[in-house]
């Protein structure tokens, strides 16, 4: 049985240490288990309600896109997307919107803690308060149901948000008289402890005492270490290592062993400041590989933009059968119940050049081809053939095969594709591993487009 994971970033910040320990690095593994179906995304149309600043929303997403590919989700597994991306998250929002209680919105804690601060300050209570911040709850129970989610990993803070969305699920199959919408659960990951910041509070970038995870490099990220706040105990005393947030960050990223040496080193006396040296070199040992994974593909949005494309398909795929149910459960029907959708003739879309294959002599008189994809890049070489005839039956083979089932292997720096055992063609050279999970999705895409058209 697959356990359909789903969770969401809102893209208003630079990711934090606090952000990688309690939510991304937790997420990333869950999408390891071969029995978890994950979906994660960048809530960037959340990131509206806070941020009306366009550029700090633009690099917020870049950002958190980065830091989840960098920390190892493997985007051909989870389905990973932006959700502006998704159109049936707000047209399933408005659906829901419509069977759901104003006065459960009115007991939302982000609305209700704005209407307490406007009657502490005497202002009107709605003064600052957008609608956009009014109906949160109803765009994430669509980001929830949109996908029919069954486990939800947030922090404290959103359990309420996972309740309102279950509520609103509960009243739209009973308004519609099915069970179009399974209950999501909240998932809270108990043994993943809070992080505390510089101040010793939780990180968070409300209390400004966060340590970034990536931005600014090794220099910001000794820098905020050496400013985390301890007690005044000088070399030589000992360390209490129970309310100590530099300890507390220690052990989130070290094994035990590692862990115990340095609880002994603090109650042995070692100085703040050498601890805190420490603290850096463990912490620079873990991070700085993912940070150069972060850095080349914040070089290159590009492959981001063609990993988040295939991503939004892929979602899609998932809500879009779903929304046609439900648009036709609430009467959002059309108008020719009687005619058969393939009776209809479809209007002559405008299409993007679809992929081709070029077939040429090499030098050597033997016989090749390359394969094309929609935008004239490059996919695949074949490999040489004396006689023109296997060449064409290989070029066959490769328009029927569809993406799906396609063998496609990496071969060093370059995708490789196996057909009967044997590889047959293969792709360009790629960079790095981003650029192949990139490589390989328009290959499969190229090669389901090529399908399609076969059968059509
Ligand atoms: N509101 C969440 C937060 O601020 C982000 C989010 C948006 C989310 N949609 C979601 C989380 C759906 C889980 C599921 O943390």
């Amino acid at each position: 049985m697959h356990t359909r994971v789903l969770t969401g970033i809102t893209t208003t910040g630079t990711p934090h240490l606090g952000n990688y320990v309690g939510a991304i690095r937790p997420a990333i593994l869950a999408s390891k288990d071969p029995n978890v179906d994950a979906f994660y995304f960048m809530a960037d149309y959340h990131a509206l309600i806070k941020s009306d600043d366009a550029a700090r929303v633009e690099a917020s997403r870049l950002q958190i896109t980065a830091t989840w590919l960098a920390g190892g989700l493997d985007p051909g597994t989870a389905t990973f997307y932006r959700q502006s991306d998704i159109p049936e998250v707000p047209e399933l929002m408005w659906l829901l919107t419509c069977v759901t209680a104003k006065g459960l919105l009115n007991r939302a804690h982000a609305y209700k803690a704005a209407v307490d601060r406007n009657v502490e300050t005497h202002e009107d209570p709605d003064a600052g308060v957008t609608a956009g911040l009014y109906m949160y709850p109803v765009l994430m129970a669509a980001d929830i149901l949109a996908f029919n989610a069954n486990k939800v990993p947030v922090g404290r803070d959103q359990i309420q948000h996972i309740e309102m969305a279950r509520d609103i699920a509960q009243r739209f199959n009973h308004t519609y008289g099915r069970e179009f919408f399974v209950m999501p659960e909240a998932h809270i990951e108990e043994q993943v402890a809070t992080l505390p910041g510089l101040d010793g509070r939780k990180m968070s970038k409300s209390y400004d005492n966060t340590i970034p995870l990536f931005e600014g490099g090794p220099k910001v990220l000794r820098d905020t270490i050496m400013k985390i706040v301890t007690d005044s105990r000088a070399p030589g005393e000992p360390k209490d290592t129970n309310d100590s947030a530099l300890f507390t960050i220690f052990k989130a990223f070290a094994s035990p062993t590692e862990t115990a040496a340095f609880a002994d080193a603090l109650r042995g006396g070692i100085g703040w400041g050498e601890a805190k040296q420490v603290l850096f070199e463990r912490l620079e040992a873990e991070i700085a590989p993912m940070r150069e994974r972060y850095d080349a593909l914040m070089a290159r949005p590009d492959d981001m933009e063609d990993i988040l494309h295939a991503g939004a398909a892929k979602a899609r795929a998932t809500a879009g059968p779903l929304l046609e149910t439900l648009r036709e459960a609430v009467g959002l029907r059309g108008y020719r119940p009687l005619v058969k959708v393939a009776d209809i003739p479809s209007a002559p879309a405008a299409k993007a050049k679809p992929p081709r294959f070029a077939s040429f002599r090499d030098d050597d008189g033997s016989f090749r081809f390359r394969l094309f994809g929609t935008d004239g890049e490059e996919l695949l070489l074949s490999a040489s053939f004396a006689d023109p005839k296997a060449a064409g039956i290989l070029r066959q083979k490769l328009s029927t095969m569809g993406g799906a089932s396609a063998a496609i292997e990496s071969h060093d720096d370059h995708v490789a594709l196996r057909v009967d055992g044997e590889i047959v063609a293969k792709g360009l050279p790629y960079p790095d591993e981003v650029a192949r999970a990139a490589a390989v999705l328009r290959l499969r895409s190229a090669l389901d487009a090529l399908a399609a058209a076969q059968e059509a």
